[in-house]
C-alpha cells in the first residue's frame, strides 16, 4: 500500500533533523550530493569513495564532478566535522546507524544494468558492519534488487549482526542536484518494516513529502518516472517534427499542449532529444524489466526509437542544408548532454559529433563545462576557435555563453551562413538579419530530412481536401 504524506516542501536548516550516523557510498553526482546535503541537514556523514583519483581530489578540496554549489557544501561540511572521506567501507561504518549505497548501475548492451558494484559495496558494508545496520539501496535497480541483497548480506555479516535493506531511490538533476536533494518534490522509501522506514525518512529534509511502498515498488517508481520523462521529450520531439513539415512553431503548440494541468509544461520542449546517465538507460532497464516479467512496453521502445530518431533527423537536415557534409567545417557548440553539467554519457552533442565524423565532414566541438578531450581531438577551447571558417554551426544545449553569441560576429568569424539550433536558443530573425540562415527543431524552419511538403487545404462539400485534388 503507497501512504502519501505531503507535509509541504522546504529546505531544511541545519540542526532541523534528528542526528543520524550515516555512511555513503560512492562519491559521484549522488553520492557526494547526498553526503554533503546530509552533513548540511545535521547529520555525521562518512563517505566512500574507491577511486583514489576521485578521493585525491576531494582531499585536495576539488570536485571530481561539476554540480553548483557542491564545493561550498562539501567544504562546509568538512570545516563543521560533520562530512569525513574514507577509501575504505570499514572504517567508515564506526557507528553507522545507515549505510547510503550510491554507487553506479550502468547499462549492460542487454539494457539490464550490471548491478555488480552495488553487489560489491553491499558485500563490503555486511563484512564491515560492527552491529545492527540499514542499508539504503539509492542507485537505480530493478525490483527485487533489495531482497536479493538483503541475502547476499545476510551471508556475509558476523554471526547476531542483523542488515536490513531498504530503497529510496535517488531523483536529483544534475546541475539542481543540491537545490533538489534539499527540497525534493517527493521521497520515496521502500521497507519491509516500519521503524525502517521511518529511520529512512527521517534522514532527508523534515518537511519532504514522503511516499512509504514497498521495496519493489519503490524501485519501479524511479524506472517509471524516467521512462515517462523521456516519453515525454520523445513527444515533444515528434509534435516538432510535424510543425517543421507544416510550418509552423513547436515552442507554441507545445506551450499549448502543457498548459493543461493535466499534462504540466516541463520536458515539453523539443531538441536534440534525451541524453545522459540516467534517462537512456533507465528506458532500457524499464524495457528489460517487462521483458522480465513478460509483459510488453510499448511506450518506452517508442520513445527509444523517436530519440534516436531525433539525432538523425539533426544530421539529416544539416546534409540537406549543406549539400553534402564530406569535408566540411563543422562547429558543434555543446558536448555535456545539457547545460549546466559536465556530463557527457550518451550526450546528443558527442553523438551528433561522431556521426558528422563518420559521414566525412571536419568537426570542431566546444562546451564550456566539459575540459576532458571526449571528442577524440576535436574538442577546442572556446566558441570562437570552434567556429572559426566554419560552413555550419550546430549547438545542442541551452548554455548561457551559446545565448550570448553575436549572430552578426559569428557571421563574420564563419566561412559559411548555416546555423542548425538544436538547442532553441536563437533569436532566429537577429540572426537572419545577419546573414546566417538558421533551423531548428520545430521552429517553422523547413527544411525536411524526410521531404514532406504541406499542401493547402480547400473546402469541397463541407470537406477539407488538398487543393490539388
Ligand atoms: N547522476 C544522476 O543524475 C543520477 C540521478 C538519480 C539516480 N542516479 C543513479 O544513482 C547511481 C549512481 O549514479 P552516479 O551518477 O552518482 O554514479 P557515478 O558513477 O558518478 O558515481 C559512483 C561512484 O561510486 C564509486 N564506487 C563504486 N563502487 C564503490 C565502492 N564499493 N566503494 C566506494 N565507492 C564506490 C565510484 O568510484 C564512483 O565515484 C546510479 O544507479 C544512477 O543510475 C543517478
Amino acid at each position: 500500500m503507497v501512504n502519501v504524506a505531503t507535509e509541504g516542501v522546504g529546505v531544511a536548516d541545519e540542526g532541523a533533523v534528528a542526528e543520524r550516523r550515516v555512511c555513503v557510498i560512492g562519491a559521484g553526482y549522488v553520492g557526494l550530493t547526498a553526503a554533503a546535503c546530509l552533513a548540511h541537514l545535521g547529520h555525521r556523514v562518512s563517505c566512500v569513495e574507491s577511486d583514489p583519483h576521485r578521493l585525491a581530489m576531494i582531499r585536495r578540496h576539488e570536485m571530481p564532478i561539476y554540480e553548483p554549489g557542491l564545493e561550498e557544501l562539501v567544504a562546509k561540511g568538512r570545516a563543521s566535522g560533520r562530512l569525513e572521506f574514507f577509501s575504505e567501507v570499514a572504517p567508515a561504518l564506526v557507528q553507522a546507524e545507515v549505510a547510503l549505497l550510491c554507487v553506479g548501475t550502468p547499462p549492460r548492451p542487454s539494457g539490464e544494468p550490471n548491478l555488480s558494484y552495488l553487489a560489491q559495496a553491499a558485500r563490503q558494508v555486511a563484512k564491515g558492519a560492527g552491529g545492527d545496520i540499514v542499508v539504503v539501496v539509492k542507485s537505480t535497480v530493478p525490483p527485487g534488487s533489495c531482497e536479493a541483497l538483503e541475502l547476499v548480506c545476510a551471508e556475509e555479516a558476523a554471526p547476531g549482526v542483523r542488515i536490513r535493506v531498504a530503497s529510496s531511490p535517488e531523483f536529483l538533476r544534475e546541475s539542481r542536484a543540491i537545490e533538489d536533494f534539499l527540497a525534493p518534490d517527493r521521497v520515496v522509501v521502500g521497507a519491509e518494516h516500519d521503524d525502517v522506514s521511518d529511520l529512512v525518512a527521517s534522514l532527508y529534509p523534515p518537511a519532504s513529502p514522503v511516499i512509504r511502498c514497498d521495496r519493489r515498488g519503490a524501485e519501479l517508481v524511479k524506472y517509471a518516472s524516467n521512462t515517462f520523462l523521456a516519453i515525454k521529450v520523445s513527444f515533444a520531439n515528434e509534435v516538432a517534427q510535424l510543425c517543421d513539415a507544416l510550418g509552423t512553431d513547436a515552442d507554441t503548440v507545445l506551450a499549448g499542449v502543457g498548459a493543461d494541468q493535466r499534462v504540466g509544461p516541463a520536458f515539453l520542449r523539443p531538441g536534440p532529444g534525451y541524453g545522459g546517465s540516467c534517462l537512456p538507460k533507465d528506458v532500457a532497464g524499464f524495457r528489460a524489466i517487462g521483458e522480465s516479467v513478460g509483459t510488453r512496453t510499448l511506450l518506452a521502445a517508442a520513445a527509444e526509437e523517436q530519440n534516436a530518431h531525433a539525432r538523425e533527423v539533426i544530421v539529416g537536415k544539416l546534409e540537406t542544408a549543406l549539400g553534402s557534409l564530406v569535408g566540411r567545417s563543422i562547429a558543434v557548440l555543446g558536448l555535456a548532454f545539457k547545460d549546466g553539467t559536465d556530463d557527457t554519457r550518451d550526450s546528443p552533442g558527442l553523438h551528433i559529433v561522431e556521426q558528422l565524423d563518420k559521414a566525412g565532414a571536419t568537426v570542431r566541438a566546444y562546451d564550456p563545462l566539459v575540459h576532458a578531450d571526449l571528442a577524440r581531438g576535436r574538442r577546442v577551447d572556446s566558441v570562437d576557435q570552434a567556429v572559426r571558417g566554419a560552413d555550419a554551426v550546430v549547438i545542442t544545449t541551452t548554455s548561457a555563453e551559446f545565448r550570448a553569441i553575436d549572430p552578426s560576429k559569428l557571421a563574420i568569424a564563419m566561412e559559411g551562413n548555416v546555423v542548425f539550433d538544436a538547442a532553441g536558443v536563437t533569436d532566429i530573425p537577429s540572426w537572419s538579419a545577419a546573414g546566417l540562415t538558421v533551423y531548428g527543431v520545430g521552429r517553422g524552419t523547413p527544411l525536411a530530412f524526410h521531404p514532406v511538403v504541406w499542401t493547402p487545404l480547400r473546402w469541397t462539400n463541407a470537406t477539407l481536401v488538398p487543393s490539388g485534388a
